[in-house]
């Protein structure tokens, strides 16, 4: 069987915008359906993994994936488990960055944090929890019964994705620099682990998908990913700062209460907007040789910079 898919070229000739909300609801039923329910014992571990996944994210990674897959013609089912997995993993990620031996901070996705509405210890297990689950979706996933070549890679991009090569790796950079003078160079290899890699994952899922192997298409998106990886985190920098919480659904003066290494912190908040500007451009031009079925990837690239949330 070939993930080339039929539906995907139905799918792609509405505008990407009217197909978010399709993207969003595929991908938290799916969420839905592979979370343990929350009748089950342990109750408190299940019902905080839910609170934490389940939560109205932008579901940013799991569109990246589904954008990607109009981009190369990928049909959006055999995309669901790698999306679903980064996804629980972004989760994860953000259940530990608020904790109080990290970020510190309340207020996630416009309601108390994990460790505040359950506690810190229901927090730490859920967050585990929801790690070991990515890989549980990914090494049982039924649409790769017939591809388990594909499985495999998959598990190993995101693994190195989420642990010391990328997210844990950068979380681990972030706390290290707090208070710290960096480079330019040094924040956005900071960046680049800490929020870059599990962007970069999202498109890579897809390209191992493809059986076409067009090394140049490849090379492009996989640029693509890494220039609006750095410029997803400096705008999150930047709505830290600006940002009303309102919108935000978590609290802002949070990187200077930390005084944390960032974008606008070390080089101020026009060069931060510069920079942003300079790496969308750039996000463009590497489209440049992609027909309108980028038009979603192109989408997301300027949400990411526009966004308010
Ligand atoms: C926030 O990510 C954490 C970063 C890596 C910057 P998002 O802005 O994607 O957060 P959600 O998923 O929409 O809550
Ligand atoms: C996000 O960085 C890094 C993660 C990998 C979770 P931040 O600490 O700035 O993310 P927010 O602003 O709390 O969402
Ligand atoms: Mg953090
Ligand atoms: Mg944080
Ligand atoms: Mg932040």
């Amino acid at each position: 069987a070939t993930m080339q898919g039929a539906t995907s070229k139905k799918i792609t000739m509405a505008r990407f915008d009217n197909k978010i909300e399709d993207y969003v609801n595929k991908i938290d039923d799916y969420l839905e359906s592979v979370l343990p329910q929350k009748t089950i014992p342990p109750t408190d571990l299940h019902k905080a993994m839910h609170y934490a996944v389940m939560n109205g994210g932008k579901r940013m990674r799991p569109l990246l994936v589904y954008a990607t897959g109009e981009t190369l013609g990928i049909d959006s089912d055999y995309l669901t488990p790698p999306a679903a997995a980064i996804e629980l993993l972004h989760c994860f990620s953000l259940v530990h960055d608020d904790l109080p031996s990290m970020d510190d901070d309340d207020l996630r996705r416009g309601k108390p944090s994990v460790h505040v509405a359950f506690s810190e210890s229901a927090a730490i297990l859920a967050a585990d929890a929801l790690q070991a689950l990515a890989f549980h979706v990914l090494a049982t996933a039924p649409v790769y019964h017939d591809h388990d070549d594909i499985r495999i890679k998959l598990i190993t991009l995101i693994a190195e994705a989420a642990g010391t090569t990328g997210m844990t790796g950068g979380q681990a950079l972030d706390l290290a620099s707090e208070s710290q003078l960096l480079d330019q160079a040094q924040l956005e290899h900071m960046y680049r682990l800490k929020t870059g890699k599990l962007l970069r994952a999202c498109v890579l899922s897809v390209v191992y998908c493809n059986h076409s192997n067009n090394s140049e298409q490849q090379h492009a998106l996989e640029r693509f990913i890494d220039v609006m990886g750095i410029a997803f985190q400096i705008k999150d920098d930047v709505l830290d700062i600006e940002g009303a919480t309102e919108t935000l659904g978590k609290p802002t003066g949070s990187d200077a209460n930390k005084t944390k290494a960032t974008y606008p912190g070390l080089f101020g908040l026009e060069q931060s907007k510069q920079r942003i500007n300079t790496l969308l451009e750039e996000s463009f031009a590497l489209l440049e040789n992609f027909d309108n079925r980028a038009d979603g990837l192109r989408y997301l690239s300027k949400m990411i910079v526009k966004r308010d949330m």
